[in-house]
């Protein structure tokens, strides 16, 4: 079975082919537009969909020698996500769908995360922890099964990887935020500032005040000073924001008893974390690069388990920017 998957939630243009199961391509545009801006423009992440979408599933296909007809269903995001960037994916699915006769499955964004660490780890089994961590969201979550959740803890103001992109902003080390602000920690000392560790109550996460200490910090430097510790600043303040994901890890894991935890999202990809995951005596699964970041295979992915579970959408499903677990 072959399963064409389609992501466009945010500012990467992502499609994928999965067959029986396995990923055979997995083809991610990163948008650039917004680099000069700091941070994703709607209107033009939208944009650069409608420009991209076509000529990629064109190419994937044409590379893999898969022609439309060996497709037997398409997989795409719905939610959450830019209502104007769900759109286009999701229209661009239905009309495939309807065209070729085949069922397409419209694919919570945020489930797929939590699977994405499964594409290449088959062994990995519910109930695990699921600690999901990307630019617009920072969830714990405990998964019983395949659409069984319940959220212990989720970010009370800033996702995790929204503050590395603003810490980024405002010391100026570009966008995309968590790759960058990881680049240059590489050589500061990370306890050079001792920025607060967030812990609300309980498993609830909040990454504000660590943004606004940062800034407070920074703009009581020189300017010479704002050069000069731009490694320190970066690295004291990924210390601090992986420190707080840790936290919560430990506090979850201690509180449900269970041992087995799925890491997924952008952030996922940050080696710190992994570090810190790996000194941890837990069996623990993140996904494999390529995968991290937002991409088409883990819609591919999660729509090939829905389908051979009996499920596939209406053509009356539509995008929800603001959808849930
Ligand atoms: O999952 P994702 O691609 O998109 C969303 O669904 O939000 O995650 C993007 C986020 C961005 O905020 C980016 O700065 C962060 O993941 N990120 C990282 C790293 N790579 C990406 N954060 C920390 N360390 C990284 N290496
Ligand atoms: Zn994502």
């Amino acid at each position: 079975m072959t399963i064409l998957g389609i992501e466009t939630s945010c500012d990467e243009t992502g499609v994928a082919l999965l067959k029986d199961g396995e990923v055979i391509a997995n083809n991610i545009y990163s948008q650039i537009v917004h680099t000069k801006f700091g941070g994703v423009v709607p209107e033009l992440a939208s944009r650069e969909h409608i420009k991209k979408l076509l000529p990629m599933v064109k190419k994937i296909l044409s590379e893999n020698q898969i022609s439309l007809e060996d497709i037997d269903g398409v997989a795409v995001t719905y939610g959450p996500g830019l209502i104007s960037c769900l759109l286009i994916g999701l229209n661009f699915a239905k009309g495939l769908s309807y065209s070729l006769d085949i069922p397409f499955i419209g694919v919570n964004h945020l489930e797929a995360h939590i699977y994405s660490p499964f594409i290449t780890n088959k062994e990995f089994k519910p109930p695990f922890l699921s600690l999901l961590v990307s630019g617009g969201h920072t969830q714990l979550i405990k998964v019983r099964g395949l659409g069984d959740y319940e959220i212990l803890g989720s970010t009370l103001d800033d996702a995790c990887g929204e503050a590395f992109d603003k810490v980024s902003k405002l010391i100026g080390t570009g966008y995309p935020g968590g790759l960058a602000i990881e680049f240059w920690a590489e050589e500061g000392d990370p306890f050079a500032f001792d920025f607060p560790v967030p812990d609300p109550r309980g498993l609830d996460f909040s990454y504000s005040g660590l943004k606004t200490s940062v800034l407070y910090t920074y703009q009581k430097l020189s300017q010479k000073e704002c050069v000069e510790r731009i490694k320190d600043i970066a690295a004291s303040f990924q210390r601090v924001a992986i420190q707080s994901l840790i936290l919560k890890l430990k506090r979850a894991i201690d509180k449900t008893g269970i041992k087995t935890v799925s890491v997924s999202g952008g952030v996922s990809a940050n080696k710190l974390l992994r570090m810190q995951l790996s000194e941890l005596s837990i069996d623990w699964a993140v996904p494999e690069p390529g995968f991290t970041m937002d991409n088409g295979a883990m819609i591919a992915f999660l729509g090939y388990k829905l389908l051979c579970n009996g499920y596939s959408s209406n053509f009356n499903l539509h995008a929800n920017s603001n959808l849930t677990l």
